[in-house]
């Protein structure tokens, strides 16, 4: 059956809603990428209510929201970047039933077209080195792995990424 397909700005009375479907997609995908301990601090970290309310004020960070048949089922953030002319997506994740549709592919070009209206040229992303299947769908979008980081992110956990880029003609 076909999905109706609405990508649209997170709404604040939908922030716990999205923090739920983070939870969902985080606890299914990274077990054997990152430990459930791990997994468990960072979902706590950054899916924070009152902090995703505060960045819904911001003017320089975007949150959007993928609905399949009006069900939320992926989300992305993404901000200017100190680098000049850079949007860096901060997030970007699929419900796993939504997963390898092109809906992340989808919500790429979404993110190029408000790069357009700031005038950026480059989009950038870090992700995990041991995330192969993200990697693939990054790299099927145009992605290349331009670095690596290795970040202490407290708790004793570690974010060991891959650094990938895009430039994109706006
Ligand atoms: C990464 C993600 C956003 C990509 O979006 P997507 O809609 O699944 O990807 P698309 O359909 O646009 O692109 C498809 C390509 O992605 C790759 N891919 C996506 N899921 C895959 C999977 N389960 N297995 C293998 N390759 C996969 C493949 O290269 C695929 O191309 P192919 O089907 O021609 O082989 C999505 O898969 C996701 O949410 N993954 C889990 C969370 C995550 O890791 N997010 C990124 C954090 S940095």
């Amino acid at each position: 059956m076909n999905k109706t397909a609405e990508i649209r700005a997170l709404r604040e009375s939908e922030v716990a809603l999205l923090a739920a479907l983070a939870g969902e997609i985080w606890r299914a995908h990274y077990p054997g990428i990152i430990s459930a301990a791990q997994i468990e601090y960072m979902l706590d970290e950054r899916y924070d209510e009152a902090l995703i309310c505060n960045e819904l004020k911001r003017r320089d960070l975007w949150w959007d929201v993928l609905l399949l048949n009006g069900q939320m089922s992926g989300y992305t953030s993404y901000f200017l970047a100190d680098a000049p002319d850079t949007i860096k997506i901060d997030k970007l994740y699929l419900h796993p039933r939504a997963q390898r549709l092109g809906y992340g592919g989808q919500l790429m070009d979404h993110i190029a077209s408000r790069m357009a209206a700031q005038g950026c040229k480059r989009l950038t992303l870090a992700v995990n080195r041991q995330n192969k299947t993200a990697i693939a769908a990054y790299r099927r979008h145009g992605f290349v792995i331009t670095n690596t980081s290795l970040k202490k992110i407290g708790g004793g956990f570690w974010m060991d990424d891959y650094i990938m880029t895009k430039t994109v003609l706006v």
